[in-house]
């Protein structure tokens, strides 16, 4: 097993992959994707399980001992737990997690389980059908919810995500909080970010962690800063004497980029080595054409000592200066 250490141009660790398996989805969340229009990569755009796993095996020697499965979806891609189980057995990774939306996911729990899933981030915005409706555009709070259930009845880590968004799911953060009293589970409330595939939905962001953590302790006055742990992108609070716990990301405001540990591989095999830029290396293609594991650990290194210092830096360099709009359904959450 490898103990190498990854470092970046800014001496931070580097040890956390996400992987986007795929860029589709079976929801149309309001903040990720429009409702029509969207066009998916063809197939064979996709990196294969092969290259996959070929590409976790080399960033394992190299240092990566943790990976996220995102999307899309990541069960609408076929056989996904086959990926799971051949990633699981890497030689260096010592943990793998999945952020999923729990539409197809509930069957899949025992297994899940078996092949030893560390954790599993459930993307939930709100506890009422309607309202679920409203922000997916699909009818499915039921499967998802069932997905929650099964997860604590397998005592699987879960944390659940909502993006907090005006006029649409304020009302659920104190009932989602209240779902941490007796259930060891952490919700994360997300500020909004405009990667929904046509950029910013408000002139400028209203629920910032500041006015969530605000509207957190009007409604519990001894909320309580718990310790973050390494690399969290969350601050966390709990509310004494509550089972689980709660977390509060600064996606948009980008507070936690000093200690950011991770990268990211789009579904389509593209490097980006912060969640605001707009990709620095196409390794699907330097794979397909016959790059040997050296050539590729070489660019992925020159990659990450290239790394912009913050998600203002890397959305500067992105081409052409654009803002950022594509869908966290292509970027891998
Ligand atoms: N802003 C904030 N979070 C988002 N996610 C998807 N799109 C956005 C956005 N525009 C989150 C979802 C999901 C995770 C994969 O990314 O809540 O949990
Ligand atoms: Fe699908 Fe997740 Fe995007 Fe919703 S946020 S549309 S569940 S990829």
């Amino acid at each position: 097993m490898s103990t190498a250490r990854l470092y970046d141009n800014h001496g931070r660790r580097i040890n956390y992959l996400r992987l986007a398996v795929t860029d589709r989805c079976n929801l149309r969340c309001f903040y990720c994707m429009p409702e029509t229009g969207i066009t998916y990569l063809p197939k064979k755009e996709l990196l294969t399980f092969e290259e996959i796993e070929r590409l976790i095996r080399i960033m394992a020697t190299m240092g990566i001992t943790k990976v996220r499965l995102t999307g899309g979806e990541p069960f609408v891609r076929t056989d996904l737990l086959k990926l799971i189980g051949r990633i699981t057995e890497v030689p260096g990774i010592n943990d793998v997690h999945l952020t999923t939306n729990g539409v197809l996911t509930a069957p899949h729990i025992p297994e899940l389980k078996a092949l030893g899933i560390a954790s599993v981030n459930l993307s939930l915005d709100t506890l009422d059908k309607e309202r679920f409706k409203l922000i997916t555009r699909r009818d499915e709070f039921n499967s998802v919810w069932r997905t929650y259930e099964q997860l604590l009845h397998y005592n699987i880590p879960v944390k659940l995500n909502a993006v907090v968004m005006e006029d649409k799911n304020i009302d659920d953060i104190i009932p989602m909080v209240e779902l941490t009293r007796k259930q060891p589970v952490s919700v994360r409330f997300i500020e909004e970010m405009p990667f929904n595939g046509e950029g910013m939905h408000y002139a400028q962001l209203t629920w910032t962690h500041k006015r969530i953590v605000e509207h957190l302790k009007q409604h519990y006055p001894l909320l309580q800063k718990i310790a973050d742990p390494d690399h969290a992108t969350a601050y966390h609070y709990q509310v004494p004497g509550y089972a689980g716990n709660i977390g509060v990301i600064a996606a948009f405001t980008r507070t936690f980029c000093g200690t950011c540990n991770r990268i990211r591989l789009t579904a389509q095999g593209t490097l980006k080595t912060c969640l605001y830029d707009d990709g620095v290396l196409n390794i699907r293609d330097l794979m397909r054409n016959e790059a040997n594991d050296d050539t590729l650990k070489q660019h992925l290194l020159k990659a990450f000592n290239h790394r912009p210092k913050d998600g203002f830096e890397a959305e500067q360099h992105r081409s052409k200066h654009q803002p950022v709009t594509e869908s966290m359904a292509t970027i891998g959450g």
